[in-house]
C-alpha cells in the first residue's frame, strides 16, 4: 500500500474490531488485564437482547415465585404483578420488575402492565387458611397433605371468577396478536423501569462495527441510541478498494433458537439506499452469512420482513451454491451492512459513498406457530361440586366443602372458562393437592376432572416454564398429579401432543 495513491489504512482499528469479536482472544485478554475490564463479552440473551416479557401474576405465592426463580433462571424478563410491591421485592430479588396491581380492582390492571408482555403465568387464588390461624409463612396451608379445617380469607367469586376475567380482559389487547417474538426493541417509552429500551452502555457492548478496514478500506461506522430507535450511521467510502461498513452483534449464548418462526420482521427508517441484513449459523468470525438486501425509503418508517426461507448463503459476498439452508434453531449473530456491491462482484443499485442513516426500532421474529400465552393454575375436581355419582367422602376437601368454601371451585371453573373464551391461546393446569415437597417427579397427566394425589410446587413451576415452549400445549386444559412410584425427565412434547385439545 503506497501512500500516495491509497488512503491511510488503520491498523489500530482493524485490531480494535478483531479483538471487540474476540477473533484474537490474546489480544483480549492483555486488554482485559490492563483496563482490569474483565466482563464477559458474549452476548447473553438475558437483559442485551430483549425476548418480550412473562408476566406472573400472584408472583408472591406459593406457586407464583417458584415460577418467576425459573423462569429467570431461563434468561426469560419478568414482570411480577403482587399486592404489595415490598414484600415482592424482598421475596423475589432486583431482577423481576414490580408491578403493584389487584386482579379484583379492573383500574389497576392498566396497558403498562401489559406493555411488552409476551405471556402470562397466573398463579392467583383466593386465600385459603386454616380456621385456627396459621404461621406468619403459611406453613401448614402449604404442606398440602395433613388436613387442617380450612375457610377462604376473601371472595372466592372476585378473585377466582371476577379477578380472572379482569387479567384476560386487561391481556387480550397484547395476546391475540399473531405470533412474534421481540428480539430487540430498541423504543424508550420514556419509563425505564417499565420499557425494554436497551441502555446504552449496554449498546455498545452486542453491536459493533465491522467495516471495510478488515479488507484494508477506511470506512467507519457506529451506532448509538436515540430516543426511539439505534441508529446505524457513519460514512462509507470506496477508497483503498473497499465500499462498506456494517455492524453485528458479539455470538449471542446460548445461541437464539427461532425455530417455528417464518422470519425476521425490522422496523426501519433509512436515506433510500440498499442495505443487507445478515444471520449467521455460526459462531466463527469469517464464515458463512445469510443475507437478504432490502431498500429503504428516505425519511419513513416501514417494516421489513425477511423470511428464512429467501435468505442467500454467502462467503465474503458471493454466494454459495452448494451452503446449507439457514438453521434458524442456532442464530448465532445479526448484523447490518451497506455496501457498493451486492453479491458476486454485482453493484448495489441503490448506494451512494458518504454518510449514511438507517435507523432500527425493533428486531422480530414473525410467523410463529402459537404457543400457550396465557397459562391459569386451576384446580383438580372444579367440575366436581354437584356432579352426579360423586362419592363426597372420597373427595379432596375444597371439593367436599366447596360450599363452606364460598363455592372456590365453582367460581375457579368461571374463571377457566374467562380463559377459554379469550381468543388468548392458553394452558389450563388442574394440579392436585399442592405439596412442598421437592420436585423432579414423573408426572400424570389426565383430562376429564376425575384423578386424585398430590404434586409438588416445584413441579407445577417447571410445567408452566415448559408450556411457555410448547406450540402443542395450546388451548389444553388437564389434571395432573405426580406419579410417587418413579422420578425422571418427561418428554413434553410427546405429553401435550397426546392430550386433547378443549373443544
Ligand atoms: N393448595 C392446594 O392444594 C391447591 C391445589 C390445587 C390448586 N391450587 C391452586 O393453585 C394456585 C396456586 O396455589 P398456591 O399454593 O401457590 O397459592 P398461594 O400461595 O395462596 O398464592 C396465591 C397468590 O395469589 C395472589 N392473590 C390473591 N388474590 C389476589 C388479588 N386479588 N390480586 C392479585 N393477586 C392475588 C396472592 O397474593 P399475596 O401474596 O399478596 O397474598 C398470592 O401471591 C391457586 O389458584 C390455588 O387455588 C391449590
Amino acid at each position: 500500500m503506497t501512500q500516495n495513491n491509497r488512503s491511510q489504512w488503520d491498523a489500530g482499528r482493524f485490531l480494535k474490531t478483531l479483538t471487540y469479536f474476540e477473533v484474537i482472544p490474546f489480544l483480549n485478554c492483555l486488554q482485559q488485564l490492563l483496563t482490569g475490564n474483565t466482563s464477559n463479552k458474549k452476548t447473553s440473551q438475558s437483559g442485551v437482547t430483549n425476548m418480550g416479557m412473562i408476566l406472573v401474576a400472584g408472583a408472591t405465592g406459593g406457586v407464583g415465585k417458584r415460577v418467576v426463580q425459573r423462569l429467570l433462571n431461563h434468561n426469560y424478563s419478568v414482570r411480577a404483578l403482587v399486592r404489595d410491591a415490598q414484600r415482592g421485592r424482598e421475596m423475589l430479588g432486583d431482577q423481576v420488575e414490580l408491578f403493584e396491581a389487584d386482579i379484583s380492582i379492573p383500574e389497576t390492571l392498566t396497558p403498562q402492565l401489559m406493555e411488552n408482555i409476551s405471556a402470562v403465568v397466573c398463579c392467583t387464588g383466593v386465600r385459603v387458611q386454616p380456621v385456627e390461624g396459621d404461621t406468619p409463612n403459611r406453613e401448614k396451608y402449604y404442606q398440602g397433605i395433613k388436613f387442617y379445617l380450612p375457610e377462604v380469607v376473601d371472595s372466592p367469586e372476585i378473585v377466582e371468577y371476577q379477578g380472572i376475567k379482569n387479567l384476560v380482559q386487561a391481556a387480550a389487547n397484547s395476546l391475540t396478536k399473531a405470533d412474534e417474538k421481540l428480539l430487540f426493541n430498541f423504543i424508550n417509552t420514556g419509563n425505564r423501569q417499565l420499557s425494554n429500551a436497551l441502555k446504552s452502555d449496554n449498546l455498545k457492548a452486542i453491536w459493533g462495527a465491522v467495516d471495510d478496514v478488515v479488507m484494508g478500506g477506511v470506512s467507519e461506522s457506529y451506532v448509538q441510541l436515540l430516543d426511539n430507535a439505534m441508529l446505524f450511521t457513519g460514512n462509507v467510502s470506496t477508497a483503498n478498494s473497499g465500499g462498506f461498513v456494517s455492524v453485528r452483534t458479539r455470538n449471542f449464548e446460548p445461541e437464539l433458537n427461532l425455530t417455528g418462526y417464518e422470519g425476521i420482521e425490522l422496523r426501519v427508517k433509512g436515506d433510500g439506499q440498499r442495505y443487507k441484513f445478515i444471520l449467521r449459523n455460526e459462531a466463527k468470525w469469517d464464515g458463512v452469512a445469510y443475507c437478504y438486501s432490502f431498500d429503504t425509503e428516505k425519511d419513513n418508517w416501514i417494516n421489513i420482513r425477511i423470511p428464512f426461507a429467501n435468505l442467500i448463503g454467502v462467503f465474503r459476498a458471493k454466494t454459495l451454491r452448494d451452503a446449507q439452508p439457514f438453521d434458524p434453531s442456532k442464530v448465532n449473530a445479526l448484523q447490518l451492512m451497506l455496501s457498493k456491491f451486492e453479491y458476486d462482484g454485482a453493484l448495489n443499485p441503490n448506494f451512494q459513498p458518504g454518510v449514511f442513516a438507517l435507523q432500527v426500532e425493533t428486531i422480530k421474529a414473525y410467523g410463529g406457530s402459537a404457543k400457550p400465552k396465557f397459562i391459569m393454575i386451576s384446580s383438580a375436581g372444579v367440575t366436581r361440586p354437584g356432579r352426579p355419582g360423586i362419592n363426597l367422602e372420597e373427595e379432596p376437601p375444597a371439593v367436599r366443602m366447596n360450599e363452606q368454601l364460598g363455592g372456590i371451585l365453582t367460581w375457579k371453573l368461571r374463571g377457566e372458562d374467562a380463559v377459554r373464551e379469550s381468543g388468548i391461546p392458553y394452558t389450563i393446569i388442574r394440579p392436585c393437592a399442592l405439596t412442598e415437597e421437592s420436585g423432579g417427579k414423573a408426572l400424570i397427566f389426565d383430562q376429564g376432572d376425575n384423578i386424585k394425589g398430590k404434586v409438588s410446587r416445584e413441579d407445577i413451576a417447571e410445567l408452566c416454564l415448559q408450556l411457555l415452549e410448547q406450540p402443542q400445549a395450546c388451548n389444553l386444559t388437564f389434571e395432573v398429579k405426580e406419579d410417587s412410584d418413579s422420578d425422571g425427565r418427561l418428554d413434553w412434547k410427546s405429553i401435550f401432543s397426546n392430550l386433547k385439545v378443549d373443544a
